[in-house]
């Protein structure tokens, strides 16, 4: 009985490594898109955010819903403000405007976004304005806490009584501000007006931005973007033209969504009043068009399975047939060689259930797996979306568990790629204090790990906590090993061998941890994600040995 006793426990931990042999071939091609980016208008990924603009509510603009406003916007001076809607506006889109109102020296002024960051460096733009004046306007700077002008400049009236006429300006502080509480104004001499009012409208102020693009990106976010290395982009806010510039910046794959004639309020355009909407002949090269965005929601999903899908997809294959076009759902029979875009924001639990939900899935259609996040803490149920106890960010069980469910890399042959939707920042004006969240760091990993085929991996043991795909890189010939682990009891020992992967091969390990489940990285706060890498050394038979933490993300990339 008793060398039972002892032996037991040796055997037991000895089989407890998963063991896991990768083939040398039979793997699918990657689209070599695997991890994109995705902006689309919510938490100030776009205004506010990605978007360099300074000056919050810029033209007044508004809708039914929310109608213009002179919100973060002040009076200076002894002035009145007002909103007004001329007969003349700037542009039919821009309808209206700001009456500036008063004596002597008055006008306006705008608090930013989240404040705005003032620091040694160019700031420019512009400004509109119509009414007679014959004088200057000042441009200036301040500081809202110690009320300390921090740049200013001049620029002579250009203004006239019956038009809108453009005033640019550049100002350029010297000194940095102490905070981000900081104002931008803009006053004028109303006793050299001919009524005691001028209309302003679309004020606008930049800093630098990325390539010093005019109308550009805020350079802290787009460098963020770029160390992130997503191979594609998709789009569903910004205007086209800068999103187009946004690609070529970053060298990324576009992927352009098209709106398919269903509005949020769930107003749908008839069959008949379609055509309009089809067909804009431009020069840009697209590979990937998706129709719509999640257009099962809203009750969309009848007239787009109906007619409104099929027309757009018609019509584009009819005329480019190479490009590939996506449904915005997969809860349709998806018809001819359309993929679809499946979105999926859920508890960090239910991402380790759906790890597998792609191998039965045909390659016919392939899937862009176009929004992914961890949204609410584990709840065994699901996420509730009448609860308003979202994450603010991204946190450390959440991004695990979507580095699970990008283990869909392995059914490389049926998904496209996998984007995290909003942009995986935290961020307000002041770029210093711009953190990436838990989930950039699992996306950058496994972004600079790019797999250009799959291998095929064989294991005695099922999946869990241990997840992972295994492929080539034909740029570098290294054998990769990307793995997540997740609700393990304990460390998980791991021997993988690669076929062609000798005795004495050597092999680079990184494994991202965190203090905890919970750990977050917020505006300003610290990097709580933890990156080592190690060098270890194939043993007998090439075996790659090794142990993983619960909650860790791991790629292994072999020299050779
Ligand atoms: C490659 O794709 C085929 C067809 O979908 C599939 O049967 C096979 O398992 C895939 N190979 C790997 C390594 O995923
Ligand atoms: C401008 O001054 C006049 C006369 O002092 C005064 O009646 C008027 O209210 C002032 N206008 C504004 C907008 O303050
Ligand atoms: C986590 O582990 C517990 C205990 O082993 C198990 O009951 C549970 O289903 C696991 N959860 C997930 C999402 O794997
Ligand atoms: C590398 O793989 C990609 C597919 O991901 C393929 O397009 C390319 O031709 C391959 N290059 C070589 C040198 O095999
Ligand atoms: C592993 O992580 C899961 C999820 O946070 C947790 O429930 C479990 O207790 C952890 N296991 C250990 C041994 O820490």
């Amino acid at each position: 009985m008793i060398p039972q006793y002892i032996l037991l426990p040796l055997l037991a931990s000895y089989s407890t490594a998963v063991q896991i042999s990768v083939a040398k071939s039979g793997g699918n091609v990657t689209s070599g898109l695997q991890y994109g980016a995705m902006e689309e208008r919510i938490n100030h990924c776009g205004k506010g955010g990605l978007y360099a603009e300074s000056i919050r509510n810029r033209a007044f603009q508004g809708s039914a819903k929310y109608p213009s406003s002179l919100d973060t916007w002040s009076a200076v001076g002894d002035s009145s403000l007002s909103l007004q809607s001329l007969s003349s506006p700037l542009s039919s889109a821009l309808p209206t405007s700001a009456k500036v109102k008063g004596n002597r020296t008055v006008g306006l002024s705008n608090e930013g976004f989240w404040g705005i960051d003032i620091r040694p460096q160019k700031y420019s733009r512009s400004f509109y304005v119509k009414g007679a004046y014959k004088g200057e306007f000042t441009a200036s700077l301040k500081s809202a806490t110690s009320e300390k002008t921090l740049a200013s400049v001049k620029a002579r009236s250009k203004s006239v009584v019956d038009d809108w006429v453009q005033h640019k300006f550049v100002l350029s502080p010297t000194k940095a501000a102490s905070d981000t509480i900081n104002t931008f104004s803009l006053t004028f001499d109303a006793s050299k007006t001919s009524d005691s009012s001028l209309h302003f409208n679309l004020i606008s102020l930049f800093p630098p931005t990325w390539n010093d693009r005019p109308n550009g990106m805020r350079k802290d976010l787009m460098q963020a973007l770029k160390d992130l290395g997503p191979s594609y982009q998709k789009t569903l806010r910004l205007g086209l033209v800068e999103y187009m510039e946004w690609c070529d910046d970053l060298e990324m794959e576009p992927i352009l969504g098209v709106w398919a004639g269903l509005a949020v309020n769930g107003d749908v355009v008839p069959e008949a009043d379609l055509d309009s909407y089809i067909g804009y002949p431009e020069p840009w090269k697209i590979r990937y068009v998706e129709v719509g965005n999640e257009d099962n929601l809203n009750n969309g999903l009848s007239t787009y399975k109906a007619y409104r899908f099929s027309a757009f997809y018609n019509a584009i294959t009819a005329k480019y047939p190479d490009i590939q076009v996506l449904a915005s759902t997969i809860d349709m029979t998806i018809p001819g060689k359309a993929g679809g875009d499946y979105h999926l924001y859920d508890i960090p639990d239910n991402f380790i259930t759906k790890f597998d939900m792609f191998d039965s899935f045909s390659p016919e259609h392939p899937i862009l797996l176009g929004e992914i996040a961890a949204t609410e803490y584990n709840n065994g149920v699901g996420v509730d979306w009448s609860s308003i106890d979202f994450s603010l960010y991204p946190w450390w069980i959440g991004s695990v568990a979507k580095a699970v469910f990008l283990g869909a890399e392995r059914n490389a042959d049926k998904i496209i790629g996998a984007t995290y939707s909003p942009t995986m920042l935290s961020f307000n004006a002041d770029p210093d204090q711009t953190v990436r969240s838990t989930s950039w760091h699992v996306y950058s990993l496994f972004n600079h790990n790019h797999l250009t085929n799959t291998l095929p991996a064989t294991s005695p043991d099922a999946f869990g906590p241990l997840y992972y795909v295994a492929g080539h890189d034909n740029q570098t010939s290294s054998h990769i090993f990307k793995t997540a682990v997740y609700n393990s009891t304990a460390d998980v020992p791991v021997s993988l061998s690669f076929e062609g992967v000798g005795r004495g091969s050597t092999a680079k390990l990184t494994v991202l941890t965190a203090p905890d489940a919970y750990s977050m990285n917020e505006v300003g706060g610290p990097n709580l994600v933890h990156s080592q890498t190690t060098r270890i050394k194939a043993g007998k038979k090439g075996v790659l040995s090794f142990k993983l933490p619960n909650l860790s993300v791991v790629v292994l990339k072999t020299d050779v």
